[in-house]
């Protein structure tokens, strides 16, 4: 029973296996409409209900609205100043952002970090630092805890956001605010980006058999993870799946995860309370393991890894992934600078500069917000489409979703 004239909005069964043709399809012809007008999203085209008449000429080609990202940037002692840049070099005012420092730094730390939040950007309304936090051991069920409490916070601050986006002090973007919203606004906003993958190495599966106990989740001032001699099986009534720990995902999912509409998320989380190798599975794992969502992943994360710490050697390498974020970089590398000057125009201690940056100085462009959905896309944009095409159309020929190797 296929419906394969369903819209790509949809998540039911049935239109799984034709979701990757329409998406590819619809994407391809949007981008090449887009590249045939090339100027950038200007104010005039905008979808705005009062300028719909006015602008009856223009609106076929009007770009669709677009989306809004809740963001989690966590980070530990000394991290501050890393985290401010990274938040400065994700910020746009139709986003939401959440910063949360673990309990290895101290209160001042944390006091510190909200004000110079508060005064870069006024009382912005889309930015929380959440006070009270706890220690995070960085793979394990710690780690994977605070995520969640972290989503759980984003979701209650406002459910108008599309997709969440959970990053650490050692990624950055490459690619502007504006390009990733103007590229996710060609798509339909049910997709789930992560990469993943059913092969369990014999490290993974070391790891998964392995039995640890994460003091982190209940002693206050220890973090100390002991690890238990006895093996235990691989699970067999759900189908592990690993990934990276950067993913976009739709804010259903993350209700999903949470709210507990469905017994998987909470028994997986059980079960990986005591392992060493929480975070990369859960994600991935609830996702592959549900009817409902299964359909809908895209098995790229828009993120590139590194296996090792990143700098200036890297930088043409970094620009030919095409990848909306990358990581691990050293803390306060030279090359952070190097792409806020080339990739995001950005100056020290200011956001990105974006459509939504109305001010006259050239020292402060976004003193003066303007319009939100008023996206100035920049050169990004040409290699995040480039990469999402290239992994669409290798969705399209074979499909790589939650495959069983
Ligand atoms: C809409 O466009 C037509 C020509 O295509 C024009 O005659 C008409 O006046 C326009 N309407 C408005 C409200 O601008
Ligand atoms: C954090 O910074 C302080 C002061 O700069 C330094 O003394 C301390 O060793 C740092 N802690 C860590 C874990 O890097
Ligand atoms: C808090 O941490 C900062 C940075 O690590 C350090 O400079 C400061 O002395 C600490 N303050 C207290 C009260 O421990
Ligand atoms: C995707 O994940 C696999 C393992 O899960 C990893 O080996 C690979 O490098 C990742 N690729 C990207 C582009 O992150
Ligand atoms: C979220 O990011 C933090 C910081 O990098 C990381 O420790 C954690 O593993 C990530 N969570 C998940 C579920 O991937
Ligand atoms: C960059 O890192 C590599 C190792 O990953 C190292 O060999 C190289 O010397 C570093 N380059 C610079 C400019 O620091
Ligand atoms: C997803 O892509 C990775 C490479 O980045 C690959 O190793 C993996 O097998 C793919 N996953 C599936 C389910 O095809």
């Amino acid at each position: 029973m296929r419906h394969d004239h369903l819209p790509p909005s949809s998540t039911t069964a049935a239109a799984i296996p034709s979701l990757y043709i329409i998406l590819t399809t619809t994407f391809f012809t949007l981008l090449l409409i887009l590249t045939l007008t090339t100027a950038p999203r200007s104010p005039s085209f905008h979808t705005h209900q009062n300028d719909q008449n006015d602008q009856n000429t223009t609106t076929a080609l009007s770009p669709p609205p677009p989306p809004s990202l809740a963001y989690l940037i966590s980070g530990s002692i000394n991290n501050s100043g890393p985290m401010i840049s990274l938040f400065l070099s994700i910020y746009h005012p139709r986003n939401q952002y959440l910063l949360q420092l673990d309990r290895s730094a101290n209160q001042t730390e944390r006091d510190a970090l909200e004000i110079t939040v508060q005064s870069l950007l006024g009382a912005s309304k889309n930015v929380r630092v959440i006070g009270m936090e706890d220690y995070v051991f960085s793979s394990g069920p710690s780690a994977l805890s605070s995520t969640l409490q972290g989503a759980s916070v984003l979701l209650r601050l406002s459910d108008h956001w599309d997709w969440f986006i959970n990053l650490s002090a050692s990624d950055y973007p490459l690619v502007t605010q504006d390009d990733l919203l103007h590229i996710l606004s060609y798509l339909p906003r049910d997709v789930n980006f992560v990469n993943h993958t059913s092969y369990i190495g014999w490290r993974e599966s070391w790891k998964l058999k392995g039995i640890i106990v994460d003091s982190a989740l209940f002693l206050a001032d220890d973090s100390e993870t002991f690890y238990a001699t006895q093996k235990r099986h691989l699970p067999d009534a759900f189908r592990p799946f690993t990934g990276s720990s950067v993913a976009i995902l739709i804010l259903k999912f993350i209700e999903f995860c949470i709210m507990g509409f469905n017994n998987l998320p909470r028994t997986l989380l059980m079960y990986l309370s005591n392992t060493a190798l929480s975070t990369s599975v859960y994600f991935p794992t609830v996702l592959c393991n549900s009817r409902q969502f299964k359909g809908t992943l895209i098995n790229h994360s828009l993120h590139y890894a590194s296996p090792n710490l990143l700098n200036s050697s890297n930088f043409d390498e970094l620009i030919k992934t095409g990848a909306a974020f990358a990581s691990p970089f050293a803390l306060d590398d030279p090359v952070l600078d190097r792409i806020d000057q080339e990739l995001l125009q950005r100056n020290p201690g200011k956001p990105v500069p974006g459509g939504w940056c109305l001010g006259e100085s050239s020292e402060d462009q976004c003193g003066v917000c303007g319009e939100t959905d008023v996206l100035k896309p920049s050169p990004g944009a040409k290699r995040l489409e480039k990469l999402l095409v290239e992994v669409l159309s290798s969705e399209a020929t074979q499909s790589h979703q939650c495959v069983d190797k």
